[in-house]
C-alpha cells in the first residue's frame, strides 16, 4: 500500500551500493541501456549536475564502440535556468548536447527541454509538462541535491506539483555556483518538471555520490514521506531505485549487499 505523505516507513526504494562513483555511473548506464535494448523506441529522462557526466560519458562511449543506439530513442531534460543566453554554456540544454546528445546517435529533433525564452513561461511549463506526461517516460535519470531536491523541486514543494516555474532556493544557488564564473550569475529561476510529473516515469532511477550527498540520501531513503524532503516522494513510486556510491550510504542504517 502506497505511504500517506507524513507516515513514517522502511526503505521503500530498492538501492545498490557501488564502490565508488564510477561504478555507480556503470550501474546507470546498464540499467538505461536494459530499458533501450527492451524498448529502442523509449523515452528517457535526463537530468544535469555532476553526478550525471559519468553516466553519460559511460552512455557514449557505448554507443561509440556500436554496443548502444539511441536512433529511436527520445530524451526529457528535467529542467532548464531561466535568464540565461540561449549559448550560455551552463543552459542545461547545452550541457547535456556537450555531454551526451551530440556525442550519441539521437536524432536532433529527439531532444526535448523546455524553453525558458518563450514569452509567457507559464504556459511554456503547462505546454512541456503535457509533452512528458504523453511521452511517458520509460526511465528517468535523477541526481539529488544537498536539500533533498529532485530536479529543481526546492523542500516544501507538493508532490503532486506539475511542470512550473520556481525560484531556487539559496542553497541550490550555492551549490550551482561552482558550475559559473560567479556566484551572482547563478539564475533566480528556472523551469522544471514537478514532482507529480516525475512520479509519473515508469522508472525512476536517482544516483548519488559523494559524503555530501549522504544526509539526503537517508533522509529521501529511510526518512519520512516529506516534502520537506522532495525526494522522500520516490517512496510512493512503485519501480523508484537508487545507485549509490559508499560514501553517499554511509548514512543508511539498512544493510543491502554491496555490488
Ligand atoms: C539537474 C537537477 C538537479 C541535480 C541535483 C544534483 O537537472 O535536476 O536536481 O540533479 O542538484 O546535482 P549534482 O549532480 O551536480 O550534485
Amino acid at each position: 500500500m502506497p505511504a500517506a505523505q507524513g507516515e513514517r516507513r522502511g526503505p521503500a526504494v530498492r538501492f545498490h551500493i557501488a564502490a565508488d562513483a564510477a561504478a555507480t555511473a556503470e550501474m546507470a548506464a546498464d540499467s538505461v541501456e536494459g530499458v533501450i535494448r527492451s524498448n529502442p523506441r523509449a523515452s528517457i529522462g535526463l537530468a544535469t549536475g555532476a553526478t550525471m557526466e559519468g553516466v553519460y560519458r559511460s552512455l557514449v562511449r557505448r554507443c561509440q564502440e556500436g554496443s548502444l543506439s539511441f536512433a529511436e530513442a527520445t530524451v526529457y531534460l528535467l529542467d532548464e535556468y531561466i535568464g540565461l543566453d540561449a549559448d550560455h554554456p551552463q543552459a542545461y540544454r547545452n550541457v547535456i548536447t556537450r555531454s551526451f546528445t551530440e556525442l550519441v546517435d539521437l536524432r536532433d529533433d529527439a531532444v526535448f527541454a523546455p524553453d525558458c525564452r518563450a514569452p509567457d513561461l507559464d504556459t511554456e511549463a503547462r505546454r512541456y509538462d503535457r509533452l512528458v506526461r504523453a511521452a511517458g517516460i520509460d526511465i528517468q535519470l535523477l541526481g539529488i541535491g544537498r536539500n533533498g531536491h529532485i530536479a529543481f523541486n526546492e523542500p516544501g514543494t507538493p508532490f503532486d506539483a506539475k511542470t512550473n516555474v520556481v525560484s531556487l532556493s539559496k542553497a541550490t544557488r550555492r551549490d550551482n555556483a561552482r558550475f559559473f564564473d560567479s556566484a551572482e550569475e547563478v539564475p533566480l529561476q528556472a523551469i522544471t518538471q514537478g514532482t507529480g510529473t516525475i512520479l509519473q516515469a515508469k522508472q525512476i532511477l536517482l544516483v548519488a555520490q559523494g559524503s555530501h550527498k549522504s544526509r539526503p540520501i537517508r533522509d529521501a531513503l529511510e526518512g519520512p514521506v516529506t516534502s520537506e524532503v522532495p525526494a522522500s516522494a520516490l517512496q510512493l513510486h512503485g519501480d523508484a531505485s537508487a545507485v549509490l556510491d559508499l560514501e553517499a550510504a554511509s548514512r543508511l542504517s539498512t544493510d543491502q549487499p554491496q555490488v
